[in-house]
């Protein structure tokens, strides 16, 4: 017999036919009921069990977390909450779950005691949900730069360059930690280390994606992206995938455009095809949101988050503009910021982005235009020689959710760049040669995959999101 998935089931009209489905018991009640899911859907289908044919056994095994394969009749649900239901006619049990020892039990766990055990927290109804949420949307990241004409490249993950030069990098070697060769200096001797030279895993693909945007014209990064820094907070991981477009012959205006069509689209394409998951997360954020006071409360229920992101536009704002507003704020009058504005030229931290988009612009914000010496070393320097051709986009609830620029594609202005930045010239040399060949206006960003499946899932934290988080003294799994 055909086996069948929950979510074919639930939605089928074949009444009064038999039926095989296989799945993990989430609760049996009454000796009688099993809520049985396989995955495929949120929902679980109801099993009755005929329980005065079932040997005892049987019954005292069927217990939650269980996998079973179950035969039966599908017919219309007597009972409130469903419209079908499995009248069992053979039970068989599949691998057994001992309640005694079985994490997973039907009440309420603490997400920490879920993150400790992430090998089984996918089997909750709230994990089960966000990961098929993280994996349409996966889908639909290729889906629209696919259809958009991008082409997708796979840049390396053991790599020689620091692209953000912000030396927060894990380093790749074979040498024993107490046997590395060393240098005449002291130092260690990496021309005799299984590459030749220092490597490490890349915090970013857009260096190499820029190569290839200038053969193949538009092209689209998705990997993993690994950043050695020490951030314990919500929004960050040490191991997390990055979404790098970059485009030949488009400029920072383009490049807004672009960022902005492709998160309401990637946004658009979970409202119309993660339904039931979403419903899911909508009433567990709201559910979680009662116990914070009334005025921490978000106004919109998640569902409405969404469409609000995708049918509204992004308020673009340039960073001179966004410091006037801070600097005149009334948390910055009232010293209520951790770091105060006081002029031209701060770094804008996450309170200060999270002020301009939830209390002040009430919608995602797009800033560009920042000092260039708070930015990496490749952006394009404007005509004023003190503002960069930057941009982030800010997400309420979020914060900085994508990063990019317009690129410096002039070869002298480049140079004169990294050499300021007292980046070492000859590490670069590939990329310098861009500029020497053929070189042309482009630009890019890249955007926190996690971070985006947080907002579409309202998951507050970014561990939540991914299967298993790597954070500072953590890579357990
Ligand atoms: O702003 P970032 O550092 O920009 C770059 O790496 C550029 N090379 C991108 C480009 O222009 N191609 O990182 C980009 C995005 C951030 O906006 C944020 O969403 C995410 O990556 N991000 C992180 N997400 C989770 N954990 C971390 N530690 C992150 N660091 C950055
Ligand atoms: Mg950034």
């Amino acid at each position: 017999m055909m086996i069948s998935s929950v979510s074919e089931l639930l939605v089928s009209d074949k009444f009064l036919q038999e039926v095989q489905v296989k799945g993990w018991v989430r609760t049996f009640r009454s000796n009688r009921f099993i809520a049985l899911n396989d995955g495929s859907t949120i929902k679980n289908i109801q099993c009755v069990v005929d329980f005065e044919n079932t040997d005892e056994n049987t019954l005292k095994r069927i217990a939650t977390g269980a996998a079973v394969n179950i035969k039966g009749t599908l017919i219309e649900s007597q009972g409130r909450g469903q419209t079908v239901e499995i009248q069992v006619s053979e039970l068989e049990i599949l691998g057994d779950s001992n309640p005694d020892e079985y994490p997973i039990q039907p009440k309420k766990h603490s997400m920490e005691f879920l993150r400790e055990n992430a090998h089984l927290r996918v089997r909750t109804n709230t994990f089960s949900a966000v990961m098929r949420v993280r994996s349409a949307l996966s889908f639909a990241v290729h889906k629209y730069f696919q259809e958009n004409g991008f082409n997708y490249v796979n840049t390396p993950i053991v790599t020689g360059s620091d692209a953000e030069g912000a030396g927060e990098m894990f380093r790749v070697t074979t040498f024993e930690p107490n046997d590395a060769p060393t240098t005449e200096d002291g130092g260690v001797d990496y021309s005799q280390d299984f590459f030749g030279k220092e490597t490490n895993l890349t915090v970013s693909g857009q260096l190499e994606a820029e190569t290839f945007a200038m053969a193949l014209g538009k092209v689209y990064t998705f990997g993993p992206t690994f950043r050695a820094e020490n951030s314990n907070t919500t929004r960050h991981l040490a191991e997390f995938w990055m979404i790098e477009p970059e485009v030949a012959f488009c400029d920072l205006d383009g490049n807004m455009d672009l960022s902005e069509d492709f998160i309401k689209s990637v946004l658009a394409y979970v409202l119309e095809h993660c339904k039931d998951d979403l419903a899911f997360l909508e009433q567990r954020l709201t559910q979680e949101e009662k116990s914070k006071p009334q005025a921490e409360r978000s106004e919109m229920t998640l569902i409405e988050k969404l469409h609000f992101v995708v049918d509204n536009n992004f308020k673009r704002v340039s960073y001179t503009e966004a410091i006037d507003i801070l600097r005149n704020s009334k948390p910055n009058k009232k010293k209520k910021f951790q770091f105060p504005i006081n002029e031209w030229g701060a770094d804008l931290q996450s309170e200060h982005e999270r002020y301009l988009v939830e209390k002040h612009f009430k919608c995602p914000v797009i800033l560009f235009d920042y000092p260039a010496n708070i930015k990496a070393f490749y952006m394009r320097l404007n005509d004023d020689g003190k503002t960069v051709r930057a941009m982030d986009v800010l997400f309420p609830g979020i914060g900085e959710i994508a990063g990019g620029s317009q690129r410096e594609e002039r070869y002298d202005v480049l140079l004169d760049k990294i050499k300021t930045m007292g980046i070492d010239e000859k590490e670069l040399w590939w990329y310098l040669d861009l500029r020497k060949f053929g070189t042309a206006v482009h630009s890019g960003f890249g955007l926190g995959f996690e971070r985006l499946v947080q907002f579409a899932t309202g998951m507050g934290n970014i561990r939540d999101v991914i299967p298993f988080p790597r954070t500072p003294q953590n890579a357990e799994f």
